[in-house]
């Protein structure tokens, strides 16, 4: 890390006057999953990571944030069942008036454990799959029994009357097979299915050769999609189908996060809160629950304003006409890509790091099925064969 920006640094720094609300908070419960999936937004070196927050402390940061007006709570993790005290902290999630949401791959669940969410008052379950065929799937997750899992459980979550909400990473190997993965959710009588093309961060970005489709792929894809959609529209099924492309085919980058600091606060097993889940990689000491009050965090940590604004903005930013549209795009991505989180995002056609997208598209026209996949279980790592 060529610079270590810290607390330290806040008391230097003027806090900005900014009106923003941490609405939306994830509970990253634990870094600990069953699975091992190449494209987990995990830190690289999550076993190294402190303690997990105890029960009371989560409990407390929801209260403080709640009262920050926090409106939404997410639960995830790595896989959040993996905590015993999840209904009590969705419970008191509820009675604190939260809308809350579990993120899961659904594996650890059971209808018994469904039936107690619901008693907790749980809003919303969504269940992740790696893919529309069990060997393929099973391969990705790392489990021989993943797939039937999965099924069985969003099977369950509608039964007991939740919305079916799922989400497919898709990626190089899974994504000629969207008519399949569309298939097999109306077959479930989905809700909302999010076909997410993998977003390169953690484990991503180190399988990024390996993971990132082609344009061809990818528009094909998009294509089935809206054909799909019409198709299911015309047929009266409700079914919504939302896909989302990965920026490293766009010319300008996302406003990521919304703005920093804006709306979005985590959380993670170890108490350390971001102003995205991913931006424990930069080169920031970013605070902790269990040192300081959300109010401190959120308003006057360093981590929390540095980015906040455009004052931290160098050139092309800086004097771009467009500036206010991405706010520079997103800063994980410019600290990995261009080496400087301070960068314009290298996804932008402006950035002098253009280069490196341009050169992401090029390996992936290159890469094939035999590109070696590492796996977030690194025992497991292996070349990647499609079954
Ligand atoms: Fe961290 Fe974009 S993912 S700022």
């Amino acid at each position: 890390m060529s610079e270590l920006k810290s607390e330290h640094a806040s008391t230097q720094q003027q806090t900005p006057q900014h009106q923003s609300q941490p609405l939306w908070l994830l509970a990253e419960l634990t870094y600990k999953c069953p699975l091992q999936c190449p494209y987990c937004s995990n830190p690289l070196d999550f076993a190294a990571h402190g303690e997990e927050l105890t029960t009371d402390q989560w409990i407390d940061v929801f209260r403080q944030a709640r009262k920050m007006g926090a409106a939404q709570l997410g639960f995830s993790g790595g896989e959040p069942l993996v905590r015993r005290d999840l209904e009590q902290l969705i419970a008191e999630a509820r009675s604190l008036g939260y809308y809350t949401n579990l993120i899961t791959s659904g594996i650890g669940l059971n209808a018994d454990r469904i039936a107690a969410f619901r008693e907790a008052g749980l809003d919303h379950i969504q269940i992740s799959f790696q893919a529309s065929d069990e060997t393929v799937n099973n391969m990705l997750a790392g489990s021989s029994k993943a797939f039937e899992q999965k099924l069985k459980m969003a099977r369950e979550v509608k039964a007991q009357g939740y919305p079916m909400v799922l989400n497919f990473v898709t990626h190089k190997h899974n994504i000629d097979r969207i008519d399949r993965i569309i298939e097999l959710c109306v077959e479930l009588e989905a809700d909302f299915v999010e076909l997410a093309t993998c977003q390169y961060y953690g484990w991503a970005y180190e399988n990024k050769e390996a993971l990132l489709p082609t344009q061809a792929q990818l528009e094909r894809a998009e294509r089935i999609t809206n054909e799909y959609r019409d198709k299911l529209a015309a047929e009266g099924n409700p079914i919504k189908l939302i896909f989302v492309t990965p920026d490293y085919y766009e010319e300008r980058p996302k406003k990521c996060m919304n703005g920093w600091g804006e709306i979005f606060l985590t959380v993670t097993p170890d108490g350390t809160a971001l102003p995205c889940h991913s931006a424990r990689m930069l080169p920031i000491e970013f605070p902790n629950v269990k040192d300081n009050t959300l109010q401190h965090i959120w308003h006057e940590s360093f981590g929390f304003n540095h980015f906040r604004g455009d004052d931290w903005m160098q050139e092309p930013c800086r004097s771009c006409n467009e500036k206010e549209n991405d706010l520079g795009g997103c800063r994980c991505q410019a600290y990995m890509l261009a080496g400087d989180m301070n960068a314009a995002d290298p996804v932008c056609s402006k950035s002098p790091h253009h280069q490196t997208i341009l050169d992401a598209r090029a390996a992936a026209e290159q890469s094939g099925e035999d590109t070696p996949i590492t796996f977030r279980n690194e025992r497991n790592s292996r070349v990647f064969a499609r079954g």
